[in-house]
């Protein structure tokens, strides 16, 4: 598989663009009570990096939601796999995910979370393809944004694999 990858971003360009999110996120937040939400699978290696990278004291918690239906697009409608073990209420969160490409699947779990009152909640992707937007969310912190490749690598997966690339490449079926 990985003889169809073709390299997008190096893990040196990786690396360092992580470490200025991590920069400018232990400013923002600075003295606030976060809670740091990863979705599960894809995002294991961006949030390892980033949370790092963020020297303030924060909690670290998982979600993983699943689309209906199949294949590579996501159908909007969202089911908890698995719940955060931390209460968002009252404490400012602040989702990461690998890439925002429709847009569905972060605009329903927003929606979910803001139904815990948390203080505030944001969000922060490594990718974003906002040529693939079919809703509007507000994403506040990217990465890189990319054309509308179908990527892979550094936790992004085809099919399940490739997700332990250390750097992000174009799948070419
Ligand atoms: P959205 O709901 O369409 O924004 O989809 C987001 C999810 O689709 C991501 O968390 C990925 O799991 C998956 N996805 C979207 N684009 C890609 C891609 O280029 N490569 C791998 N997974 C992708
Ligand atoms: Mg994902």
């Amino acid at each position: 598989m990985r003889d169809r990858v073709t390299p997008l971003l190096s893990e040196a360009q990786i690396h360092a663009r992580v470490r200025e999110l991590g920069a400018r996120l232990t400013q923002d937040y600075a003295g606030k009570d976060l809670v740091v939400v990863g979705l599960l699978n894809g995002v294991f290696p961006f949030i390892a990096d980033l949370v790092r990278a963020m020297e303030l004291d924060i909690d670290v918690s998982f979600m993983q939601v699943a689309s209906y239906g199949g294949g590579l697009e996501s159908t909007g409608e969202v089911h908890i796999l698995k719940d955060l073990d931390r209460s968002i209420r009252g404490r400012h969160a602040l989702v990461v995910e690998d890439i925002v490409d429709t847009g569905l699947t972060l605009f329903k779990v927003s929606n979910l979370l803001k139904d815990r009152e948390p203080l505030s909640l944001k969000i922060c992707t490594l990718l974003d393809k906002p040529s693939r937007r079919k809703v509007e969310v507000p994403v506040d912190y990217v990465g890189f944004t990319i054309e509308d490749h179908f990527v892979v690598g550094y936790g992004l997966d085809m099919d399940g694999k490739l997700r332990n690339l250390p750097y992000v490449g174009v799948y070419h079926p």
